[in-house]
């Protein structure tokens, strides 16, 4: 069995339909691109692989992460539990409510949550290592930093920090536009993160949703359609606009 099945999985919001009966396996040490159109699905699908449905979606059909049950009829704290397991990007960064809260708040929550313990100090050494180690040196952001007051792009690195990494030896990686509101130094800056997880972590799945083709770590391509998803083995990487990566996969 594959380390992620999902068979004849089909979503609707409301009566719409979604995502039909689609049927794909993925295995550890996969990298795929999930790619679609605005609209297609791609994050309905994410958030269905995670039992993440909201009100007026009805879903059917099979889900399984790791051998687990059918992640699509599983109780919630059964869900959370592997939830908190996966490094989940989401599309949006809601830090709007989140009045007078720090970005290493925003860090110790996300870290505690994987851990499901209560942080020690070495936690919050590590918190302050994980942040100097991958954040941009050109990003004005500091641990004290409120997160409601940061620009989008800063909104994007933190979360980008406390889900992926954070979480550097998760066994599954769903990422949703990681490169979104993000300036082109940092978008090279993240593909290198991205490549340096990977190859930390060589038997992890990752899912990345991204219409920027400059991952060159990519081994297979998923493509919604008409509700339909394809996976292929090819993945396009666009030099254009930032240069030749090095044969491990780096931008300089
Ligand atoms: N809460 C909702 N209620 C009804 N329809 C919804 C809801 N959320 C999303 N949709 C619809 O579901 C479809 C798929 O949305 P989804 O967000 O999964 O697309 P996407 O492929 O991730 O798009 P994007 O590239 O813009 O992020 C869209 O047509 C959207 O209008
Ligand atoms: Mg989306």
């Amino acid at each position: 069995m594959s380390f992620l099945e999902v068979r004849d999985l089909s979503i609707k919001h409301s009566d719409t339909s979604i995502i039909s009966e689609a049927s794909f396996s993925l295995d550890k040490g996969d990298v795929v691109l999930l790619e679609g159109s605005n609209g297609t699905g791609k994050t309905t699908l994410l958030r269905a692989l995670l039992g993440i449905l909201g009100t007026g979606i009805k879903c059917n059909g099979q889900v399984i992460i790791d051998g687990s049950e059918n992640v699509i009829t599983m109780k919630e704290n059964e869900l959370l539990r592997i939830r908190s397991k996966i490094g989940y990007l989401e599309q949006k960064d809601n830090y709007d409510m989140y009045y007078g809260i720090s970005v290493k708040e925003v860090l110790a929550d996300s870290l505690e949550a994987y851990k499901n313990a209560r942080l020690t100090k070495d936690d919050y050494s590590r918190i302050e290592e994980v942040f100097d180690k991958y954040i941009p040196s050109e990003a004005k952001l500091s641990l004290k930093s409120k997160v409601n007051k940061l620009s989008g792009g800063q909104q994007r690195i933190v979360s980008i920090i406390a889900s992926l990494c954070l979480r550097t030896d998760a066994k599954f990686f769903i990422i949703d536009e990681p490169l979104n509101n993000l300036d082109i130094n940092t978008i090279v800056h993240i593909s290198n993160i991205l490549n340096s997880i990977r190859i930390e972590n060589p038997e992890a799945l990752f899912i990345i949703v991204s219409h920027c083709k400059i991952f060159p770590f990519i081994n297979k391509v998923a493509t919604i359609n008409d509700g339909k998803v394809e996976i292929s083995n090819t993945g396009i990487v666009c030099n254009a606009c930032f240069g030749v990566p090095d044969e491990n996969g780096f931008y300089k």
